[in-house]
């Protein structure tokens, strides 16, 4: 395959940055979106040029590492697919791609399409823990869970913290990434000592990074590798008038 790849480049945080067009001639349809990339990286090594910064990890769609806009959509085009998991068969001999990095003002350019994503690091770390004594692991059934609210703590528990959500959201919010973490927590029965405590200041650590208020857009919902639902972000805000009634401060 051959494609015209229109990728941002930007030196460092301060630089100003631009669209930088590649001829790809050398795609093969089973190569991972990130493969292809590497194996321009390696063209333009050769060449002596500074090859593109991009995040990655896993490759396995389990790390949320991977962030970049592909022709306008966080992940690209494949529904419930991270960049890493997404293979170029979904792709046209003669595509023009473009490929950015998240845009939001907490996630800063660090260089290319790499991104700051450390505010989601203290969104976690305000919140995102229970307070119990760690040791040998439990007997399963000490402690036992509703199967409902094992499904809703599980399927919470699937986000990876990409950030995708924030990416696509026209506010740059992050109540879905947010929303998901303390409806993980909150959903378990060891989660309920620090239920109020932890959505008051998860929210406020949210706010106090720079992200935008959600106005139920869904477009996170939509781009999200993980399917994590909106309804999580019901969740929060039933939590959060909870904790409010309760004169919960963070
Ligand atoms: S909610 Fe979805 S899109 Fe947002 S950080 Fe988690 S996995 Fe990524
Ligand atoms: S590199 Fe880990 S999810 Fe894509």
């Amino acid at each position: 395959m051959r494609l015209t790849l229109k990728i941002w480049r930007q030196s460092g945080p301060d630089a100003p940055g631009r669209f930088v067009t590649y001829e790809h001639n050398d795609v093969n349809p089973h190569m991972s979106f990130l493969e292809m990339l590497d194996v321009l990286n390696q063209q333009l090594i050769q060449k002596g040029e500074e090859p593109i910064a991009f995040d990655h990890d896993c490759r396995e769609g389990i790390c949320g590492m991977c962030s970049m806009v592909i022709n306008g959509v966080p992940h690209g085009p494949q529904r419930a697919t991270t960049t890493c998991q997404l293979h170029m068969r979904h792709f046209k001999d003669g595509d023009v791609i473009t490929i950015e990095p998240w845009r939001a003002r907490a996630f800063p350019v660090i260089k290319d399409l790499v991104v700051d994503r450390s505010a989601f690091d203290r969104i976690i770390a305000a919140g995102g823990y229970i307070s119990v004594n760690t040791g040998s692991a439990p007997e399963a059934a000490s402690i036992l869970v509703p199967k409902p609210d094992a499904d809703r703590a599980f399927d919470a528990a699937a986000c990876i913290g990409c950030g995708a959500c924030v990416a696509a959201c026209p506010n740059a919010s992050a109540m879905l990434f947010t929303a998901a973490k303390v409806a993980h927590l909150n959903s378990l029965p060891q989660g309920q000592p620090e239920r109020y405590q932890r959505v008051v200041r998860m929210v406020a650590q949210m706010e106090k990074e720079g992200f935008g208020a959600c106005t139920n857009h869904g477009e996170c919902e939509a781009v999200c590798p993980k399917e994590i639902s909106l309804d999580t972000i019901a969740q929060l805000n039933r939590d959060l008038l909870a904790a409010s009634l309760r004169g919960v401060r963070p």
